[in-house]
């Protein structure tokens, strides 16, 4: 499949989102389309770590885990053209928005508690969610989280009742746009 936009894909792409908002299953469309690299950082950090999230969650406590976060995007910050599929409590770190920022856009990927538990409800490879899949809990940890999602994005996408090319697509358009918009910027500069 050939992507219907011409955007400067050599920007890394971050894309940031509350667990189940769908940045995986994005990341594989815009890695299908546009030939851009993918991270998937969960996968990258349990793959390295030889254990699933959940594990070392359990076996090393929550902060061990965000600094494994923190040290991948440094390394992919060293990168380009990368889409990023981000783990959900990325952007509550400013080191982490420092980071991304860096080397390329970031995009908040948004969707209701109601899509989310839909789409987390049969997993179990979300420690935070163990014991708290309900729509409840979910609404209060999207609340309690939006504020840093929203400061850190470049783009916001609504994504529910979407489909993933049409979110995908969105996701490049708006990226065309921005990068239009600051070039127009520039050229008006004296
Ligand atoms: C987390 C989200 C998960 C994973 C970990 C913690 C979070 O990633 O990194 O369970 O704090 O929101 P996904 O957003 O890919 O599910």
């Amino acid at each position: 499949m050939e992507g219907i936009h011409k955007v400067n894909t050599k920007c890394n792409l971050f894309l940031i989102g509350f667990m189940g908002s769908g940045k995986t299953t994005v990341a594989n469309y815009l890695k299908e389309t546009y030939r851009m690299d993918m991270v998937e950082m969960d996968l990258v950090i349990s793959k390295r770590e030889g254990k699933s999230i959940s594990d070392i969650f359990a076996l090393h406590g929550e902060e061990y885990f965000r600094g494994l976060e923190t040290a991948l995007l440094e390394e992919i910050q060293k990168k380009s053209g990368v889409v990023v599929s981000c783990g959900g409590g990325v952007p509550m770190r400013s080191v982490n928005v420092d980071a991304m920022g860096k080397s390329g856009r970031i995009v908040f990927l948004r969707a209701s508690p109601e899509t989310i538990y839909e789409r987390v409800k049969d997993s179990h490879d979300r420690p935070l969610l163990e014991g708290n899949k309900n729509v409840a809990y979910i609404s209060e940890l999207l609340e309690k989280r939006r504020e840093k999602y929203e400061a850190a994005a470049d783009i916001f996408i609504e994504t529910d009742g979407k489909k993933v090319s049409e979110i995908g697509e969105e996701i490049m358009h708006s990226l065309w746009a921005l990068e239009h918009k600051n070039k127009n910027d520039n050229d008006g500069r004296i």
